[in-house]
């Protein structure tokens, strides 16, 4: 045992908590979105790992799916020359936020990273030929989350297609049972579209929400997107305005809804309801999307503290552990999402985790793995930004779908 764990430890049990062992242990302070109870849940096995290797974890959780809030505090403390010591980021804010020259690399962390993740994913973590972003898990976004109840009142199987879908909405429709369970955020409604546009396959989503091609976002397909996002929306109950996402999954695991569209963080919230999948809901590709899978890899970023070029020994232990299998396994299985190493085994996970992964190998070999754009993994934050405004605007007024299909190309210009 280092000094410093022995410290901590000593600390922790109560025995000797003096200055000495105050002065010896780091203090991290690390800024994140994960507040639902399952998120909360899978961030807490980091802070107790921290903590067992004698650091001082300092929890700067800003609450709001989709981090939209937690980003603008960080803007507002990293300008304001109080970096915390790792931030929430993914995507490419990773390389927006490394251009501004604030990061540290943390490739004294990463000796065994390169062999252990998949190179797409291996990419997004580096900056100028540098480690500086730290992986967690990956989540596939493309998922509909089932009450199972619900579903068998309704006479129902998981829809694999838009009619099959609709037909069963109309069925727990009929059988009194609220369709579906959405939120009230911009970033809820970017959710559901994406999974629409990815129903027109995965090479349509790449053309239109990667590519940013032009004639895919002004074409027919387009606008059966925005017509389906519409039907969808004659499903929702009366008060999802400003709805979290969480809540909205707390009305399908206690049978008040029946369905809610949502990237498999719901699965973190079932779990931590003590429910099971299979038994208690089912977990069924988006209509449409079987063989596609949209990705979602958190990670954290490393900021420079008190001007100091390199990595603290703090930080450095923080990617360290991220990275480490038993980290990797027992984050997964609270937060519903799958290890992002590779080779981490999959024995402990249920079906639907088991799922998702069987379906990421599909995709990954026929192309179909394409990344989230309502989770910041598909485009620098301006575009990605106008082109939520154009849905939301969409999903929350009566303007028609030719109109929005003009207003998401003229978005997708945004630099
Ligand atoms: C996503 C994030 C997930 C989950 C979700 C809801 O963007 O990647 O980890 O936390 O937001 O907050």
């Amino acid at each position: 045992m280092k000094f410093r764990a022995i410290m901590g430890a000593l600390c922790a049990a109560g025995l000797m908590c003096g200055v000495s062992a105050v002065q010896a242990a780091e203090s991290i302070e690390v800024l994140h979105w994960w507040t639902s109870g399952g998120e909360s849940k899978a961030v807490g096995v980091l802070k107790d790992d921290m903590t067992k290797e004698g650091y001082t974890w300092k929890d700067f959780a800003v609450a709001g799916g989709a981090g939209a809030a937690a980003m603008t505090a960080l803007k507002t403390q990293v300008i304001s020359g109080n970096a915390p010591s790792a931030a929430q980021i993914k995507g490419p804010l990773i390389q927006e936020w490394a251009a501004q020259g604030v990061l540290v690399p943390i490739d004294a962390s990463a000796g065994d990273w390169k062999k252990n993740l998949p190179p797409e994913i291996d990419k997004i973590m580096h900056a100028d030929g540098h480690y500086v972003a730290a992986p967690f898990s990956v989540h596939r976004v493309n998922w509909l989350y089932i009450n199972k109840a619900a579903l068998d009142k309704a006479g129902g199987k998981a829809p694999t297609t838009w009619p099959e879908f609709f037909a069963l909405a109309d069925k727990m429709k009929a059988a009194g049972i609220q369709p579906i369970a959405m939120g009230g955020q911009p970033w809820q409604d970017l959710t559901l579209w994406e999974d629409v546009v990815l129903s027109q396959g995965s090479d349509f989503y790449k053309k239109a929400l990667v590519d940013l091609d032009q004639k895919t976002l002004t074409s027919d397909k387009m606008l059966n997107v925005f017509d389906t996002v519409r039907k969808i929306q004659g499903y929702f109950d009366a008060g999802r305005t400003g709805r979290d996402w969480n809540l909205a999954t707390a009305m399908v695991i206690n049978g008040k809804a029946g369905m809610q569209f949502m990237g498999d963080w719901a699965k973190g919230e079932f779990a931590n309801a003590g429910k099971k999948s299979g038994v208690d809901y089912v977990c069924a590709a988006v209509p449409g999307t079987e063989k596609s899978y949209t990705f979602n890899v958190d990670s954290f970023v490393f900021f420079q503290q008190k001007g100091q070029k390199s990595a603290t020994p703090g930080q450095l232990a923080l990617a360290k552990t991220i990275m480490s299998p038993a980290f990797q396994e027992q984050f997964s299985l609270y937060k519903g999402s799958i290890p992002v190493r590779l080779g981490v085994s999959m024995d402990k996970f249920d079906d639907c985790a088991k799922k998702s992964y069987a379906d990421e190998q599909v995709a990954i070999k026929s192309g179909g793995y394409v990344p989230s754009l309502a989770h910041g993994m598909a485009q620098p934050d301006a575009a990605a930004g106008a082109i939520s405004d154009v849905v939301t605007k969409f999903m929350n007024s009566q303007e028609d779908s030719k109109t929005a299909v003009a207003a998401l190309a003229k978005a997708a210009k945004t630099k």
